[in-house]
């Protein structure tokens, strides 16, 4: 077993907020992989943005920007930071992340624990090897949640690479609520209203970030606000309230679900978004991604690009390697030259 290998399951030992610690500690002092050159059949494009691979790291690993570099290092197509509110935040009281490692899932209810703009702008101010994109939110306490949306784009204007809206986070209490037509309207309203303000050359792709526990009609309402207010794409999906039959002795916990029992669900609103979308939006597919298998199918269902947070917590960061090598044959086997080629297939 790899050095890497076996840090991962000593990791897997420890309380898992203990271990993302760590992992972010070890990744900090230059522990982490190397990935290596990437393919060139899986050089892609997600709105504009050049990437070497489609396969990228979910928000919620490194909420405070500080990993960003490593983890483009050990292979990530691109690395999305966040998600950041104005102020720091401490967050919900542990536990409040579980592994259930029966069913390759794991259960957060962290609630937005992050150091807060300064810090997180501070970070991203330092040139970094590759795409980093920013994941936006709202302090729990805020009086004018969608005032905080856009002082974090303000803040971070010029410094990331895209921003996304997360409005689908399920352990604020209320902020799912920003996915309904009006307030969704407003609040992508008062972003573009920002923008336009802002210097043209910081101008970058923006992404709103949906939960996967959404009715068709919600889908359809979203992609059209998402449409008039000119956002780039959508990323499919956090972590979902439902609860799949699962076998952990942490199922009961409340928080959100994400890993295996989550590809499902994610993929079927994905396919809900794509033909909702009609190609006029970029789409990320979020959700039970572990292998090279789920990657091709999130892009023949319609997505650009992926992201995956949860099979790292079984697998470790060496996991992307076998992802990229696997999606790269799968391509080729069915004569495909390029990941664009392939998206939205079936
Ligand atoms: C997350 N996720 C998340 N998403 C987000 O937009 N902002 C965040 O701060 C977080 N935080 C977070 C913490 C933890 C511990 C987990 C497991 C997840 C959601 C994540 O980005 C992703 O959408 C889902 O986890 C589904 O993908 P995976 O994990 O099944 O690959």
């Amino acid at each position: 077993m790899s050095l890497h290998g076996l840090a991962t399951r000593a990791l897997r030992a420890l309380d898992p907020e203990d271990a993302h610690g760590w992992a972010i500690r070890g990744l900090k002092l230059g522990l982490g992989p190397a990935g290596g050159r990437d393919d060139p059949i899986l050089a892609t494009e997600l709105a504009g943005l050049t990437l070497a691979n489609p396969v990228g790291l979910a928000p919620g690993f490194d909420k405070d920007a500080e990993v960003f570099a490593p983890m483009l290092r050990a292979g990530f197509g691109f690395v999305e930071c966040g998600t950041v509110t104005p102020l720091p935040q401490a967050g919900n009281p542990r536990p409040r992340l579980f592994r259930l490692s029966q069913d390759r899932a794991v259960i957060n209810r962290m609630g937005f624990n992050n150091q807060g703009l300064e810090a997180f702008a501070g970070r991203l101010a330092k040139p970094a090897p590759g795409v980093v994109g920013a994941n936006i939110g709202a302090n729990k306490d805020s009086e004018d949640r969608i005032g905080d949306y856009v002082t974090g784009l303000r803040r971070l204007w010029g410094l990331a690479s895209y921003f996304t809206i997360n409005v689908s986070s399920p352990n604020t209490p209320g902020l799912r609520a920003l996915q309904t037509k009006a307030a969704l309207e407003e609040l992508l309203g008062r972003l573009a209203e920002a923008a336009a303000a802002l210097p043209a050359q910081g101008r970058v792709p923006m992404f709103l970030k949906v939960a996967p526990d959404l009715e068709a009609g919600e889908v359809e309402a979203i992609v059209q606000a998402c449409i008039a207010q000119g956002l780039s794409g959508v990323m499919v999906s956090n972590t979902t309230v439902s609860r799949p039959p699962l076998r952990s002795r942490f199922r009961e916990e409340a928080g959100g679900l994400s890993g295996a029992p989550l590809a499902a669900l994610s993929t079927r609103v994905l396919r809900d978004f794509a033909a909702a979308a009609a190609g006029r939006l970029a789409l990320v597919g979020v959700g039970g991604i572990a292998t090279g298998a789920d990657a091709y199918a999130r892009i023949r269902a319609g997505a650009c690009a992926v992201q995956l947070y949860s099979a790292l917590v079984f697998e470790g960061p060496g996991l992307v390697t076998h992802i990229k090598r696997d999606l790269a044959q799968r391509l080729r086997a069915d004569g495909f030259g390029s990941v664009t080629a392939a998206v939205g297939v079936s």
